[in-house]
């Protein structure tokens, strides 16, 4: 337990965060034998985990979080049994550079002498964001591309995923794809950050993995967008004016983190696309905060609520100096807009009495979506140095704080949550993992 400037206290999930970022990772599938509490008899099925895992490589250490390669973890439950397997994902990036024994490509956050940059403008992804069961498939994905297909048992990579030839490696592909349930389809989006002509391209993808459709829709600013969400008639984007320069981004020796430009000036919005057809419903300005993810949204009483975190300002440059992150991270702040589906007019904004700095929310889908689930931000080696590490699950109706779950607790660092009136599981932390958003379905 922590206190710090008289804010409450909070509990501390991810003691000795800085121990993730390990400079040359192993690959290993092994059964664990030593568990604190006890693996509740109704959890079965595998979770899987995506993130920079490989921060260094022939003396070029990374220094931005986002840099790593991404190693995709599976752990899985069995009759009382759990074991664990984790492989680097076997990306373009990942073999050219095995292949040449040392860093070939530009990394979002480091620039080295005669590195490369994928068709010479723009970053060859590390595929280190997040990995989506899609039918019976398990796809990795990063930032900006294509996602990569794993074996879902030894999580060997089959290779890169083109939903039948539909989509090719300069289609821009976001890292949070959405799938709905009830239907398998996946809805996804990816900017084209033409400086004269940016686009927002929106998908929607069959079960079977056909591309039902993509539409191109203009974007105000070239601006980084790295989440939505889905409601049932409206896909939502909040656009925040984070706008990259690429005439930065092509010069030698610059970062793509510096090419990236805060300019709230131009203001924000929340773009509401029909998720039937694609084609935008409106774009409605709500200000001039920030949003890397959100929460959820749904539909009621003819309303469309939106849930956010939003920060006075991006959070990029807080990743980074491996290992030392959030140093001074700005405050987050869980917010609603409740949005009139008719008129699409935002008629209420309101807040959660929060500020310390949550992130990476989910929300459990078997229950109310007033009900959500963010990890906290920490200054590694300094235990809650800015505002902990913690787990805060929140109504976002009344504010309140849910009653504690069960908490399981592996020797290695991860932390699930299991709570028994819920259908879900989630990860809390997982050592050495970032942008921990999945849940896994009881079985
Ligand atoms: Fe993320």
């Amino acid at each position: 337990m922590s206190v710090l400037n008289n804010r409450p206290s909070i509990d501390d999930h991810a003691p000795r965060l800085e121990r993730l970022f390990s400079l040359n990772p192993s690959e290993l599938s092994y059964p664990i034998e030593e568990i604190t509490g006890e693996v509740p008899d109704f959890l079965g099925g595998t979770y899987y985990l995506n993130g920079p895992a490989r921060f260094a490589r022939a003396g070029l250490q990374y220094r931005h979080w986002l840099d790593g390669d991404g190693m995709v973890c599976a752990l899985r439950f069995e009759r009382g049994h759990v074991g664990f397997t984790n492989r680097f994902v076997r990306s373009h990036k990942f073999v050219a550079e095995e292949t040449a024994g040392h860093p070939l490509f530009r990394t979002f956050g480091t620039a080295f002498e005669a590195d490369q940059l994928k068709r010479g403008m723009a970053l060859e992804s590390p595929v280190n964001v997040s990995v989506y069961p899609y039918g019976r498939r398990l796809l990795a994905f990063g930032e900006q591309g294509l996602p990569w297909a794993l074996d879902p048992l030894t999580l060997e990579t089959r290779g890169v995923f083109t939903f039948g030839a539909r989509l090719n490696e300069i289609s821009p592909f976001a890292a949070h794809p959405k799938v709905d349930p009830a239907t398998g389809e996946l809805f996804n989006f990816g900017v084209a950050f033409s400086a004269t002509q940016p686009m927002l391209h929106v998908y929607r993808c069959g079960a079977h993995a056909q591309l039902r459709y993509r539409k191109r829709l203009r974007l105000d600013y070239p601006c980084s967008v790295h989440d939505f969400s889905l409601s049932p008639r409206y896909a939502v984007f909040y656009l925040s004016p984070y706008v990259l320069d690429m005439q930065v981004l092509i010069q030698e020796g610059r970062t793509l983190l510096e090419a990236l430009r805060w300019e709230p000036e131009r203001g924000i919005q929340l773009r509401l696309v029909w998720r039937d057809s694609g084609e935008e419903a409106a774009t409605i300005p709500i200000g001039q905060r920030y949003c890397l993810h959100l929460i959820n949204c749904f539909e009621a009483d003819h309303r469309l609520m939106v849930d956010v975190i939003e920060y006075d300002r991006p959070l990029y440059d807080q990743y980074q100096v491996v290992p030392d992150l959030f140093t001074a991270v700005s405050a987050g702040q869980p917010v609603r807009f409740v949005v009139d589906m008719k008129r699409h007019e935002v008629l209420a904004r309101w807040e959660l009495d929060y500020r310390l700095a949550p992130d990476f929310p989910s929300i459990d889908r078997g229950e109310s979506h007033n009900r959500t689930v963010m990890s906290g931000c920490s200054a590694s080696r300094r235990p809650a140095a800015v505002d902990g590490s913690s787990s805060i699950n929140w109504c976002m109706q009344t504010g309140k704080k849910r009653p504690p779950a069960t908490c399981i607790r592996h020797r290695r660092g991860n932390t699930l949550e299991a709570n028994r009136s819920s259908s879900v599981i989630r990860v809390i932390r997982k050592q050495g993992r970032s942008c921990v958003r999945s849940s896994m379905r009881r079985t």
